[in-house]
């Protein structure tokens, strides 16, 4: 057949759930020349990618680096490393990715306990101190809920986990990069995140940590990890200090990487955080003066995430083909149980800005006006 003409350069403005809008200088750092994944230079950019990625994580674990394979990856890397046959698990859900973490438990043959809370709220600690099994292994929750736009207060969580001898496992997917992530401050045993939310770097990798009970864990398994791809006890001796072959890791993906985490660090952390707040609050305050609700009680919110309800009479998916169509802007519909009933609007990364915020409210503006919505509010 005939090749099809190179791709046109895309032009859209990526405020969704992810993935967000990715740094010029990370698109360059792609488009480096491929080096092998032994060649000297190559594993120098891989010990400085570690320990960049200690600093944005908050921790010493030795055992820190990117999984190859999107959020997910990371996901199951946890469960299969850390589960046994017949282990307890409790997993706590209030959205989608808390209800994936319990099928991938499941699915390693952990006897798994899910305690399901609300989607659109945090956690209620005192169900969760109810329902949890005595002598669990593991509990896992997430951080920041992207199908919802819920912050988890990971403090309480970690008094739970003490309390039933467990290790505390968070998905930190849309957090990291975004809000104050602190797995040594909070005593997180294990955590994964993504790259292509706050970190500001196309999907692909999956940056994990361990802590080092964790690592006693993985020592002390009975059984050989179910999957050989994302053993660690395999990947480590690549990543570490034998660099033995494991897989052709995806070199220009970490470069991508490398180029994000220099960008966080450069910015500043707390600085970063400081300025995914401030445009959050920005927005979220502008969609209420526009007259929307917002799905999360304010207390409970997420900076990167924000989940707006569907005012009645309005088509949500002609809204979000509007923002397409007129303004080139992607953002987010509902899953599960909120399909059709919220939209998600992430300002992540180097998408966290004023002008995306004003961009965002006015083109919503717009794109309710087109189905005739007024709202009291905004008509008062
Ligand atoms: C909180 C959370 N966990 C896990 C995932 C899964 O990551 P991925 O889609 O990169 O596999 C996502 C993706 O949106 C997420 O938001």
């Amino acid at each position: 057949m005939e090749p099809f003409p190179p791709l046109p350069p895309p032009r859209r403005v990526l405020l969704g759930p992810g993935p967000s809008d990715v740094a010029p200088s990370v698109l360059q750092a792609l488009a480096r020349p491929t080096l092998g994944h032994l060649d000297p230079e190559f594993l120098r950019t891989m010990d400085e990618t570690r320990a960049m990625l200690r600093a944005v994580f908050g921790t010493r674990n030795e055992l820190t680096f990117p999984m190859s394979g999107t959020g997910s990856a990371g996901m199951e890397t946890c469960f299969v490393n850390l589960v046994e046959p017949g282990d307890k698990v409790v997993v706590c859900t209030n959205g989608v990715f808390g209800t994936r973490m319990a099928e991938v438990a499941r699915r390693a043959r952990a006897e798994v306990t899910e305690v399901q809370r609300e989607w659109g709220r945090a956690l209620d600690l005192d169900q969760v101190r109810k329902e949890a099994p005595r002598e669990a292994k593991l509990l896992a929750f997430v951080h920041a809920e992207t199908s919802t736009g819920v912050l988890q207060d990971p403090g309480p969580l970690r008094e739970l986990a003490d309390e039933l001898g467990a290790l505390l496992l968070m998905d930190c997917v849309t957090s990291l990069g975004g809000l104050p992530v602190e797995l040594d401050r909070w005593g997180i045993d294990a955590a994964y995140s993504g790259t292509q939310k706050c970190l500001s770097v196309p999907p692909g990798l999956a940056p994990i940590s361990f802590s080092a009970r964790a690592v006693q864990a993985l020592e002390k398994r009975r059984t050989p990890v179910q999957s050989w791809y994302l053993d660690l006890g395999l990947v480590s001796s690549y990543w570490g200090s034998e660099r033995a072959y494991h897989h052709t890791a995806p070199i220009n993906m970490i470069y991508g990487l490398h180029e994000g985490l220099r960008l966080a660090l450069e910015e500043g952390l707390e600085q970063r955080w400081q300025r995914h707040g401030q445009v959050a609050a920005s927005f979220q305050k502008g969609l209420e003066d526009l007259g929307l609700e917002l799905l999360v009680p304010a207390h409970e919110r997420l900076a990167p995430l924000t989940a707006i309800r569907v005012p009645s009479g309005i088509d949500e998916a002609r809204v979000r083909r509007y923002l397409l169509e007129h303004y080139s802007m992607e953002i987010g519909g509902g899953l599960g149980p909120l399909k059709g009933q919220i939209w998600r609007v992430g300002l992540m990364g180097s998408g966290a800005t004023r002008s995306n915020l004003e961009l965002c409210l006015s083109a919503l503006g717009a794109a309710l006006r087109d189905q005739g919505w007024a709202s009291d509010r905004a008509r008062g």
